[in-house]
């Protein structure tokens, strides 16, 4: 097993010429980051793909030749990691290859005992280091051995501003990293830490700079928002409070966020939703659990009425609100009444858009000390019960579209070269026919049909 050191630890007097991985590493010039799991992924990729252009590393797209390939991971649930397993045990049996690091939730979780499993890994890097990875780089080639960086906090600033960004026209921005909720099931308290909100300042100088820069869309991210400035109490800016601000930016575009929890959902945010220009009308609102009883044991902090009180007061404040969902089904001691109850809510309120998972028990959270008592097969029949419903709701919601306009902002060219594609402002996917130069601007188009999930409609002409 080849010695492992702890960035920290680094004695550059006393280096011992120790190769990782039977290969002696020289300087990348190309990387290849594969992103895993949520946008907060996403961004963090683009950060990091910041940070190595400008230490002249450039992208390649050909994975398999990359002096650098970084894997950012996701640990949700057990088929992400297992993903992620396989690609780095078939990169073992390579005899050429350049740095390989794992950066990303599984790097949190795991920590070094990935480097047990993976011989070949140079480097596994935590979510609270991302600004570490240069630090870390030179110091796998310095001293040819395994470094990693797994801190429990987030402390140092991360250099948005020079993120390479993926798209033109739409970019996220973080305004919280972390989160204090603990529900029983999720790994991310752990592998991504405790609340920490970014500065307004910070945030809305980026914002200020992506405007400028063009784009049109931006997502504030984190991953519970609404928690925004709690933890800072003295700035006296809470999440309604910093939505105020950002739509003052002259020239602002459209602004989304994601993700929620439903406790922190507030009358004030209610009431921003309706009256600042900027902001959609769609809230992603996840209630994973349609019984009170599994809501208690998953620790959400809700019940079933408190839920539904807020969504008829959500939807009392804006009427034109789309609201989407996260979902789990065949968490611990989940009864087929309970199950029951899940569905009716989704058919009472009727999301646009629900995101369905089979409860995936994960190491290091409360929930593994209950028997992961649901067998598989009933899950996959909740799991399907609840996507067939889904896509009945969302089918009967693209038809009350016809003959309707809707704005939408353009995003791109669609594969099929032929449409337009891009969204509405609750977040609907629509294609149209029109000339590329309309990538980037809001048009009316006359909803006419839909296709698989996607609104299908012409140009509206006034
Ligand atoms: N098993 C299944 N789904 C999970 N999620 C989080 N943890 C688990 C788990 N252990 C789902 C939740 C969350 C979404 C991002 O992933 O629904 O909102
Ligand atoms: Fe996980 Fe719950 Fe935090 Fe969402 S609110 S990230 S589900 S612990």
């Amino acid at each position: 097993m080849p010695q492992t050191i702890f960035s920290a630890d680094l004695t550059r007097s006393n280096v011992n010429l120790f190769l990782t991985s039977g290969i002696m590493h020289h300087p990348p010039k190309t990387y290849f980051i594969r992103t895993y799991g949520c946008q907060m992924n996403e961004l963090d990729t683009e950060v990091m793909a910041g940070q190595l252009q400008k230490r002249g590393i450039v992208p390649t797209d050909q994975e398999e030749s990359a002096d650098l390939l970084i894997f950012n991971t996701c640990s949700i649930r057990d088929l992400a990691e297992r993903k992620v397993m396989g690609k780095l045990g078939q990169l073992g049996r390579r005899k050429k290859r350049g740095l390989i690091g794992v950066t990303g939730c599984m790097a949190m979780a795991k920590k070094e005992a990935l480097f047990r499993k993976f011989p070949h890994l140079d480097f596994v890097l935590g979510t609270n280091n991302i600004s570490d990875l240069g630090t870390v780089l030179d110091e796998v080639l310095y001293t040819q051995k395994q470094v990693f960086k797994t801190e429990d906090v987030y402390e140092e600033n991360l250099d948005y501003l020079a993120a390479k960004r993926e798209h033109s026209i739409k970019a996220h921005v973080s305004i919280i990293r972390g989160c204090d909720k603990f529900c029983t099931y999720c790994v991310v308290p752990y592998t991504r830490g405790q609340e920490v909100s970014r500065s307004a300042q910070d945030i809305i100088e980026e914002c200020k700079q992506l405007t400028d820069r063009g784009y049109k869309e931006i997502t504030l991210l984190g991953q519970n928002v609404n928690s925004y400035g709690k933890d800072r109490p003295e700035w006296q800016c809470l999440f309604h409070d910093l939505l105020a601000q950002i739509d003052q930016i002259p020239g602002i575009g459209r602004i989304r966020f994601m993700t929620s929890h439903p406790i922190d959902i507030t009358y004030e945010l209610m009431q921003a939703i309706r009256d600042l220009p900027s902001l959609c009308e769609f809230v992603h609102f996840p209630i994973q659990a349609g019984s009170s009883r599994i809501l208690k044991k998953m620790h959400r902090i809700y019940t079933k009425e408190q839920y539904l009180d807020k969504v008829t007061l959500l939807r009392k404040t804006v009427p034109n609100i789309s609201l989407g969902t996260d979902i789990i089904v065949g968490f611990p001691t989940e009864t087929e009444s309970e199950f029951e109850e899940t569905y009716e809510l989704m058919n009472q309120i009727r999301y646009s858009v629900a995101f369905i998972y089979a409860y995936s028990a994960r190491k290091g959270t409360p929930a593994m000390r209950w028997k992961d008592d649901v067998p598989e097969e009933i899950k996959e029949t909740r799991l399907q019960k609840l996507l067939e419903l889904q896509d009945k709701i969302a089918k009967e919601e693209r038809g009350s579209f016809l003959g309707h306009t809707v704005e939408v902002l353009v995003e791109r060219l669609n594969k099929d070269q032929i449409h337009l594609k891009g969204r509405t402002r609750c977040w609907k996917k629509v294609i149209f026919k029109g000339p590329s130069s309309l990538v980037g601007t809001l048009q009316t188009v006359l909803i006419e049909g839909s296709s698989h999930q996607t609104l299908v409609g012409n140009l509206h002409q006034m």
